[in-house]
């Protein structure tokens, strides 16, 4: 990671904070530490030298245009960009209403495509770049009462490929894969009741959820360059939940 400039959306918390640790312990030259929620970033704030945190919302366009030239005008180069900031609005389809589905497409999917558009054109003026999308297992097996969670998470992994293709293009080294996590502890799962924790560790193969370090384990593997032959894949992080 010696040398990286890395941004990691929604990394005021949970997965997206974990990202950001490893990548500093890694060794990355900057990592700027995106979340729309202020008093989130403040944990990371004069911690590490080398993290940088940045109030950001993925659905404000002109905003990431004015993030992007600041990185670009100070560093000239951004390597990894991992989209990890996503939301939950669950409900039956029977209750699920437009604004619901509205707003978990507008971060989950829409989010990941301007952060994408945006930075992938300076990765592609500098000819490398790894972009490591967060996928869930909803998004490959489907779940009960998350149909716009599912159509969002699926929906990155079918934009992963195709960016795996477009972004190769004229020899540019120029990586896009996605991370499929299961159940993972983090402020997003914390009020799963009991009953429902109890039934995903007993069908979960090793026996328990996630951690956040599970999962930021394999984004950092996916961003190094031990990974530079690999793109356009899905990596599951689920204890072997789905098997
Ligand atoms: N926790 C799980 O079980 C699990 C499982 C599979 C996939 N995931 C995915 O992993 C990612 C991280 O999940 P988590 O559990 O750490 O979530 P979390 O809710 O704990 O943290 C998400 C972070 O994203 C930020 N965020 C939300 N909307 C944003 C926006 N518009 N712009 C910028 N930042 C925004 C939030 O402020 C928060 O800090 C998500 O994409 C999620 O869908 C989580």
């Amino acid at each position: 990671m010696l040398n990286k400039i890395c941004v990691v959306t929604g990394a005021g918390r949970g997965i997206g904070l974990e990202i950001v640790k490893k990548f500093s312990q890694a060794g990355a030259k900057m990592i700027f530490a995106v979340d729309m929620n202020e008093q989130e970033l403040k944990s990371l704030e004069n911690q590490y030298p080398n993290v940088r945190p940045a109030k950001l919302n993925v659905c404000d366009r002109p905003a990431i245009a004015a993030f992007v030239d600041a990185v670009k005008a100070e560093f000239g180069q951004i390597d990894v960009l991992v989209n990890n900031a996503g939301i939950t609005r669950d409900a039956m389809i029977g209750k699920m209403t437009e604004d619901d589905w509205d707003a978990v497409l507008n971060v989950n999917l829409k989010g990941v495509f301007n952060m994408t558009q945006a930075i992938v054109a300076l990765m592609t003026e500098n000819g490398k770049g790894s972009i490591i999308t967060m996928s869930s297992i909803v998004g490959t097996d489907g779940n009960i009462g998350q149909s716009n969670y599912a159509a969002t998470k699926g929906g990155v992994i079918a934009m992963t490929k195709g960016w795996a293709k477009e972004f190769a293009r004229k020899g540019a080294q120029i990586r896009a894969n996605c991370v499929a996590p299961g159940f993972t502890e983090t402020p997003m799962t914390k009020d799963l009741p009991e009953k429902v924790l109890e039934s995903i560790n007993n069908k979960t193969p090793l026996g328990r959820m996630a951690t956040a370090e599970d999962i930021a384990e394999g984004v950092l593997f996916l961003a190094s360059e031990k990974a530079k032959f690999i793109t356009g894949q899905v990596l599951k992080i689920d204890g072997g939940l789905t098997l």
